[in-house]
């Protein structure tokens, strides 16, 4: 029995962290993910002292009511966190750890990915090459739009939007953006601050989602009518954020030319109607999805688990 703690873990730990996972707490590791009420039941059979949860495992008030009086710490091997309810994990003085920093460049990268797929539609050109290249387009057919120059409008601009400004000024395209709160003018940069979304909407050709979920729709029928005519719509944030029937709408329009998608008001079952528009880019969010980041995730939520069971408060523990 380790003397830090017992950990459930809700899906099989990958195999570059199983060891240190094993060697630091008493695990236990189950042979395929778990739901959350089998993750309770086992935390309360096993009287865990953590649980690590990944991105795809609600945590709503109620789970939270029913984990074990013995848990001391969650942890999310996810830098969102809006699948698990954390004042109410506070009120009963259990600690949430999530991972930021890690993944901010593998994201920004999957952004200007979909960035690129939406633009010069990849799509299409994919699935032509898949069927053996047999639509030979003409000189003037197939053609994208160039994203060198374009102005970014970003919505959100912490860790991640502004990594995607630092890759999107080297195909310079001037920056937009709009937070809740100015940056300071070492963050700011090169980059106009717009105090309201609306007011931002108009100039951005390309509007980028990097703000966090669990705030609500952002982009509603009446702001994806405030674009330029043909924007770009980028977003590896979060589905919430956008309503998905007026996106489509804008899609068929033209209002937006074309999307390029990794995350979904609901996933994995995510509105097929998206797929079948020739003007979206999509992706099954894997914005953090590389071997590096991946495992420098779940070390950090490791870590967090660790310090917390070992008495102290972690960086990458949520405040209250
Ligand atoms: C996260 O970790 O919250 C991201 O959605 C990963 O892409």
């Amino acid at each position: 029995m380790s003397p830090l703690g017992r950990l459930v873990c809700s899906a099989p730990i990958p195999a570059p962290l199983r060891d240190r996972a094993h060697a630091t707490f008493d695990c236990i590791e189950p042979g395929k993910p778990l739901r959350t009420d089998e993750v309770i039941e086992i935390a309360t059979a096993q009287r865990a002292d953590a649980i690590l949860v990944s991105l795809g495992m609600l945590l709503r008030a109620d789970h939270i009511a029913r984990l074990p009086e013995t848990i001391r710490v969650v942890a999310t091997t996810s830098v969102g966190f809006d699948h698990i309810d954390v004042p109410a994990a506070h009120a009963r003085g259990i600690v949430i750890c999530n991972t930021p920093d890690v993944l901010t460049d593998a994201t920004a990268d999957t952004h200007m990915l979909l960035l690129l797929g939406a633009a010069r539609r990849a799509k299409e050109h994919v699935r032509n090459m898949d069927g053996g290249w047999k639509i030979r387009n003409g000189f003037f057919e197939g053609l994208g739009v160039e994203v060198t120059g374009k102005t970014m409008g970003i919505v959100g601009m912490g860790r991640i939007g502004r990594a995607v400004a630092d890759r999107a000024r080297g195909f310079r395209m001037p920056i937009l953006y709009h937070n809740r709160t100015r940056l300071s003018p070492d963050l700011e940069g090169d980059a106009r601050y717009f105090p309201t979304l609306e007011s931002m909407l108009p100039y951005c050709q390309v509007l980028s989602l990097n703000a966090p979920g669990g705030q609500g729709v952002l982009m509603t029928r009446n702001r994806f009518a405030m674009l330029p005519h043909g924007a770009i719509f980028v977003n590896s944030a979060r589905g919430s954020l956008v309503d998905e029937d007026a996106l489509i709408d804008a899609l068929k329009s033209g209002q937006v030319a074309s999307a390029g998608l990794d995350v979904f008001e609901k996933e994995p079952n995510f509105d097929a109607r998206l797929n079948e528009l020739a003007n979206t880019f999509l992706l099954p969010h894997i914005g953090s999805a590389t071997v590096e980041t991946r495992t420098a995730m779940f070390g950090l939520a490791i870590d967090g688990i660790e310090a917390v069971l070992g008495g102290g408060y972690p960086s990458n523990a949520i405040r209250p």
